[in-house]
């Protein structure tokens, strides 16, 4: 099983150094850079908008993941599309189109994701996998760093990779919240590749041993 691309969120951060954060987690081995837009409003939780996120652009040349926990998102896809982020995932209940909201972001020229709550069936997102490049599968309800795996989202996973499969389509399968280098590995094993984690990067002192061991943890 080929091991998963890693994406620290910067979320987990040292808000005073972000500038340094990201330096330290690319030279660390990090593959994309996971950045939470919150808007203390669809999350109860706020961080930080398009400023930062094209601040951060100027000094790095990772690939920015972006993942808006915002409604509504589509007035704000051209902003962060100019800020820099290279992909830009968000809720099918930040409404209230989700199709007209990928093609938006497809039209912007960046790859578009789609994110699933741990409450939101694999049905949302079926009618659009033609313009989705990325499903992330929430495992935790959004909002807050730092919370514990719901284990109930690994059959989620299962059945995206099948749904994934059955495309042909190279869509990434995603998984985001209380990913650990022991929670990654049944992650891995049904179907996902791109693992967030900022916790498990960011509190902890060695930044390119956690990031190895997530990694690692691939079967
Ligand atoms: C939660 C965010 C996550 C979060 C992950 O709403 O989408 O990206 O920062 O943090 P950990 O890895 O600490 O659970
Ligand atoms: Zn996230």
């Amino acid at each position: 099983m080929p091991a998963p691309l890693i994406a620290p969120s910067l979320l987990a951060a040292d808000f005073a150094r972000l500038g340094e954060e990201v330096d330290a987690i690319a030279a660390a081995g990090a593959d994309w850079l996971h950045l939470d837009i919150m808007d203390g409003h669809f999350v109860p939780n706020i961080s930080f908008g398009p400023v930062v996120v094209r601040a951060l652009r100027k000094r790095s040349a990772m690939p920015f993941d972006v993942h808006l926990m915002i409604a509504p998102a589509d007035p704000y896809l051209a902003a962060f599309a100019e800020a820099g982020a290279d992909l830009i995932s968000l809720h099918p209940e930040a409404g209230p189109h989700l199709h007209r909201s990928l093609q938006t972001i497809r039209a912007l020229g960046k790859k578009a994701g789609v994110v699933l709550n741990p409450g939101t069936p694999v049905e949302a997102v079926a009618q659009v996998l033609d313009l989705t490049d990325l499903i992330l599968v929430m495992s935790v309800n959004p909002g807050f760093g730092g919370q514990s795996f719901i284990d109930s989202q690994l059959t989620k996973i299962a059945t995206l990779r099948r749904m994934i499969d059955a495309t042909g389509r190279p869509i990434h399968l995603q998984v985001d919240g209380g990913v650990t280098a022991k929670t990654a590995r049944p992650c891995i094993e049904a179907g996902a590749d791109v693992l967030v984690a900022g916790t498990a990067v960011f509190g902890q002192a060695d930044y390119g041993a956690a990031i190895a061991a997530i990694r690692g943890a691939a079967p």
